[in-house]
């Protein structure tokens, strides 16, 4: 994506602060150090990518609507972080954003900059599965991060990163619950996914990416008739669209207030918010470990991460399995 004017972005921002109020052009030209003609070509600038912008004599812009779009003039204005989501590469079309984010970290991302896409023509799910990713509908992101920790502590990321998505669905109104290890479903059907992947020394994580989709606007035939069933979206749990930069913006927050506890912390930060979000604990699962089926009720999370299940022969202590919940609630 070509490289915007800090100006355009700052112009915008002074409209969206202003809301639903008139700026002068002459405000924004005092504020700014810009002159009246470049505020003009700025907020030209904009409309020709979607804003809409009222302009009245003697009383100057109005923001008036935004494009449903995830470009950083987009999301920045209202991200309230100190690394993740600050750099966004923004794409139309994307195979996986995972697989971009891993370019640019080996490249050498920072920690916190963030791939997001429109649309994904490849977009990756655990256990070799498919994620469906249709174009502006719902979030596909990725974040590079570069945490201190022994690659064998790595899978507590993703718990962290399952309690930060849960909390933003929960901020949108929608009941989400975490089904172990990092599935977001609500009214039992899935709503948000989570990929990680990374690269480690012997005795460090070089970096992580954290992937993640959620299905915001989706409407049921939007989903492949496959997974329609077992698939929900905020629109369809809420009855009403979500503004997809603003929820970008609460998992990017989200994400890393809870990177932030888990660096200071450790797991012991986050596992009790994990345990409060649960949709497996006190369950009667089956959970399929490579060959093994292991039938019990899913007791607690340990303080690695593992699911512990009581099973007739004893505690199961599981580090990574597909949880089947064997009755409905
Ligand atoms: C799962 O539940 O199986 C994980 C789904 C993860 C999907 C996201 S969408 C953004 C990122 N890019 C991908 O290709 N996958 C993840």
């Amino acid at each position: 994506m070509p490289e915007r004017p800090e100006s355009e972005e700052l112009v915008l921002s002074f409209l969206a602060d202003a809301a639903d109020e008139f700026v002068s052009g002459e405000a924004i030209s005092d504020k700014l150090g810009l002159t009246r003609a470049a505020v003009w070509k700025h907020v030209e600038a904009l409309r020709a990518q979607g804003y809409r912008i009222d302009a009245i004599p003697a009383r100057g812009y109005r923001l008036a609507g935004v494009p449903d779009r995830l470009t950083p003039l987009e999301i920045r204005p209202l991200l309230n972080t100190h690394d993740v989501g600050q750099v966004v590469h923004w794409y139309e079309e994307v195979g996986s954003t995972n697989d971009r984010a891993k370019e640019l970290a080996e490249e050498g991302a920072e920690h916190g900059e963030v791939v997001v896409a429109e649309a994904q023509t490849a977009g990756r799910g655990r256990r070799g599965r498919t994620w469906a990713s249709p174009a502006r509908k719902n979030l596909y992101f990725s974040v590079v991060l570069r945490p201190d920790l022994p690659p064998a502590r790595a899978p507590e990321l993703t718990l962290v990163a399952s309690v930060a998505i849960c909390e933003a669905l929960r901020q949108a109104g929608v009941e989400a619950r975490i089904k172990w290890p990092n599935d977001l479903l609500a009214s039992g059907r899935k709503i948000a996914g989570i990929l990680t992947e990374l690269a480690a020394d012997p005795d460090r994580v070089q970096w992580v990416v954290l992937g993640v989709g959620v299905n915001v606007n989706a409407r049921a035939e939007d989903f492949p008739a496959e997974v329609r069933g077992e698939a929900t979206s905020v629109l369809l749990e809420r009855g009403q669209a979500a503004p997809r930069a603003l929820f970008a913006a609460a998992c990017f927050t989200a994400l890393e207030d809870w990177l932030d506890r888990h660096a200071e912390g450790g797991f012991a930060a986050v596992r009790d918010a994990w345990k409060r979000h649960s949709a497996t604990l006190g369950r009667e699962v089956s959970v399929k470990v490579d060959a093994r089926e292991i039938v019990g009720v899913a007791e607690d999370l340990d303080e690695g991460g593992a699911l512990l299940v009581r099973t007739e022969s004893g505690v199961e202590r599981i580090l990574s399995g597909e949880v089947r919940m064997l009755r409905p609630r």
